[in-house]
């Protein structure tokens, strides 16, 4: 086969896996099921749905009649780990999709990207460089304020370096969260402290899973740690999966279920962790591959009796 040709095929291969990631699979969203087993035993089994970095601007219609649909589920919490908006012009029509699941008990963080509008960049520097510390020093321009006075307006507790709890099915769940360590504006030292032993089920939120803040919910005693951030790879290569986290963790623990630590310390303590791959993109890389924009319907089932 001539050069030409051969090259002319690579080209044509390219643009339709350019064309695949930003036009199909970026609107292909999917509903992940997880049973985490961290309920006390004997507890009936707790729905959570888990949704993060929707990244949402106005014109993304498609990610908003999805998650309009996930109101169906009725889950019993909803938690949302941030980057929920990428324009100033985000929070009415977010507000408007979240719909009935602001009806259910809920919490939520934020993301760096709930502060900050979205700039072009390179869209391959994660490849060689993660986002950590970029906003530092900046005027946050996005209305992080009023989205998430619209949240807790409707009875969604605010975790942003606090802690609480709510009563959902009955059961007393104490929470921890912090702001997004990517920011640099996590302050663990607010919420640190042993999580209430009283509680049926202890949660810690956050938007960047970074190693050192989950050892610092898992050493106080949370259970189950939710995160979002690394977008699961977002371009993955089938078969390998994710190149690249965005954050301090190992490739293998870009998305899903994991143990945090994976192996227990002398003291024996570990938590679950699940990270989302979450179900946007910034709009200034708008392609998935082989990584589809998801929300997670976890269910909490008790553990196994020792
Ligand atoms: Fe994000």
């Amino acid at each position: 086969m001539r050069a030409r040709t051969l090259t002319s095929i690579a080209v044509a291969t390219g643009a339709a896996a350019v064309g695949y990631a930003a036009v199909i699979e970026r609107n292909w969203f999917a509903l992940r099921h997880q049973e985490v087993p961290v309920l006390p035993p004997g507890t009936e089994p707790l729905r959570v749905l888990h949704i993060s970095d929707l990244h949402l601007t106005p014109g993304r219609h498609r990610l908003m009649a999805f998650v309009r649909s996930l109101g169906g589920l009725e889950p019993d919490l909803v938690v949302n780990t941030g980057d929920s908006i990428a324009s100033t012009e985000a929070v009415g029509p977010l507000i408007d999709s979240l719909g009935p699941l602001l009806d259910r008990p809920g919490v939520f963080v934020y993301g760096s990207n709930d502060l900050y509008s979205p700039k072009p960049k390179n869209p391959a520097r994660y490849l060689w460089r993660t986002s950590s510390g970029e906003h530092t020093t900046e005027e946050p321009d996005l209305p992080w304020e009023k989205l998430g006075g619209e949240m807790s307006a409707a009875g969604w507790l605010d975790l942003n370096n606090k802690r609480g709890h709510l009563t959902v099915n009955g059961l007393d769940i104490a929470f921890a969260g912090v702001h997004d360590p990517h920011s640099a504006r996590d302050r663990y030292d607010q919420v640190a402290g042993p999580a209430d032993p009283a509680a049926a089920l202890r949660i810690g939120v956050l938007h960047a899973p970074e190693p050192s803040v989950l050892d610092r919910f898992t050493a106080d005693g949370y259970e189950l740690i939710l995160a979002g951030h690394t977008h699961g790879g977002q371009l993955c290569v089938p078969g390998f999966g994710a190149l690249v986290t965005n954050c301090g963790i190992d490739r293998g623990r870009v998305a899903g279920l994991s143990m945090n630590p994976q192996v227990a310390g002398p003291d024996g303590k570990t938590s679950w962790l699940y990270v989302s791959a979450g179900l946007g993109t910034s709009p200034w890389a708008p392609a998935r591959f082989a990584c589809r924009p998801e929300a997670t319907l976890l269910t909490l089932v008790p553990r196994p009796a020792s």
